[in-house]
């Protein structure tokens, strides 16, 4: 059996009252709609079609590298129309599965198993038992069958006390699909094309409903405004959040982390308050991450300890390393094994060697540095002319005096020791104390100056 995912996303979503498309709009860090066509790949679909309206240029320009079809609704006639901009398009034996862009949070295995109940022309559908029905298609059935969906503004007073609500999302054979699609008018209430009257029609032709639940209703929740993308926000983080912490992982308070993105933890990590973490990130065994600290797209290997309000961003960090607090990691920070970067550190692109400490208010950029070496507090490298960068080359075990400029390009030696306060702009040789300084001279004439009359 082959599976086509058509994704409806045409609608305009005024309610977000925003310049861009509502699929657009993020829950973890990822739009809505990239959160669906990453489950229609977990589901191997063999193809996937986007049914559009609004905003065609934004979503596309962004989803240029899914392989997807995309189909124009140029005008939003209903839910049964936005299907048929796409499905004569699929091969007809293909099992056809509708979702919508702005359901962010439907599961994988919810689906497999509604996919798992289509046979001949019998089409399965998701519905929800919800206690505040209103709004929703109603779903009625006799003797226990499903024989239609009746719309909330269609349905008569009696069939607006039905529990059981149409969720959209539904999977049927394609040849099956487009015949039925053929078939729907527009003659109701609110003069849209239904895709919900598929089901009245296939009970016509003698064919059977089958019915099947998510687990949790918020996997069929939708989007419409603000409130409901920031509560299907937090429900998500919980689960992540939920799921490390089954692997081992220690957290000080499951509601104040954030996980923009993926996570890969090792156990016995701790991580404490208002942590965010963003993009791809990897986190190693026993590391603690202090309060407030921003990782985003990094690697921090067994045994670290990030300390409270560092920002990590494209770093890597090997075992046993100590940041922060307050410390900076910018793109291409590279930190060796048993390293220390203190407080208002800030570096970039620069190898720290093994055992290397720079533990106070200092910038490190485009270096690299060797095997213990210390950096003392304020030193500098200056790695741009105003022009173009150059890099500084420490070599192990020198000794930077506090207060250093290091005017790039520049080399200093093995075990070379800076005096403190130097500017150094010519290579520093090994084994020696290279220092640039004035002569420290005393003037018992001078007198502070006096306020002017
Ligand atoms: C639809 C169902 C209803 C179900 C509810 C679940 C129909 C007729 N009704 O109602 O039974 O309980 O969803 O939320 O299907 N869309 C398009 N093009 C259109 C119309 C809609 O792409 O022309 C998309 C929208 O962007 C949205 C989805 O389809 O993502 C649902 O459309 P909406 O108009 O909100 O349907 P409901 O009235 O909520
Ligand atoms: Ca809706």
């Amino acid at each position: 059996m082959s599976l086509s995912v058509i994704i409806l996303a045409a609608g305009q979503g005024t309610r977000m009252k925003s310049s861009r498309p509502k699929v657009m709009h993020r829950v973890a860090g990822v739009p809505m709609l990239e959160h669906v066509y990453r489950r229609s790949l977990e589901l191997g679909a063999d193809d996937i079609h986007i049914v559009y309206g609004h905003g065609g240029e934004h979503l596309q320009e962004y989803c240029s590298g899914f392989n997807v079809d995309w189909s124009l609704q140029a005008e939003q006639l209903g839910t049964a129309h936005a299907v048929e901009q796409a499905s004569p398009k699929v091969s007809d034996e293909s099992v056809v599965l509708v979702l919508y862009g702005d359901v962010p949070l439907i599961k994988t295995e919810t689906l497999k198993d509604l996919i798992s109940k289509v046979s001949g022309n019998n089409i399965a559908l998701l519905t929800v038992d919800l206690d505040e029905p209103a709004g929703y298609g109603r779903i009625v059935r006799e003797d226990k069958k499903v024989t239609s969906i009746v719309e909330h503004k269609d349905a008569s007073d009696e069939q607006k006390k039905i529990k059981e609500v149409n969720t959209g999302i539904l999977a049927v054979r394609a040849a099956y699909l487009n015949e039925c699609l053929g078939k729907i008018g527009n003659n109701n209430s609110q003069g849209e094309y239904y895709l919900t009257d598929i089901i009245a029609l296939a009970v016509a032709d003698g064919n059977e409903i089958v019915t099947a639940q998510p687990e949790n209703t918020y996997e069929v929740e939708g989007v419409n405004d603000r409130k409901q993308l920031a509560r299907l926000e937090r429900i998500h983080q919980q689960e992540m959040i939920e799921k490390i912490m089954l692997q081992g992982i220690s957290v000080a308070d499951p509601e104040r982390i954030d996980i923009r993105g993926e996570l890969k933890i090792g156990n016995d990590s701790f991580i404490d308050i208002n942590v965010i973490f963003e993009g791809e990130v990897e986190i190693g065994s026993n590391v603690t991450i202090g309060a407030g600290c921003i990782i985003t797209n990094s690697k921090v290997a067994d045994g670290c300890t990030i300390k409270p309000y560092s920002v990590l961003e494209n770093a890597v960090v090997d075992e046993a390393v100590e940041v922060g607090p307050f410390a900076r990691l910018r793109p291409g920070a590279h930190l060796h094994k048993n390293s220390r970067v203190g407080n208002f550190v800030e570096i970039k692109n620069t190898e720290l060697g093994e055992g290397s400490k720079a533990s106070h208010l200092s910038y490190l950029g485009d270096s690299e540095i060797g095997r213990d070496v210390n950096i003392g507090a304020g030193t500098i490298t200056c790695n741009y002319d105003g022009v173009n960068k150059h890099k500084t080359i420490i070599k192990d075990g020198a000794f930077i005096g506090s207060d250093s400029q290091l005017v790039a390009p520049v080399t200093i030696g093995k075990n070379a020791t800076i005096g403190a306060g130097s500017t150094i702009s010519k290579d520093a040789a090994d084994d020696s104390l290279t220092l640039s300084r004035s002569v420290q001279k005393t003037i018992k004439s001078w007198q502070r100056p006096t306020k002017n009359k």
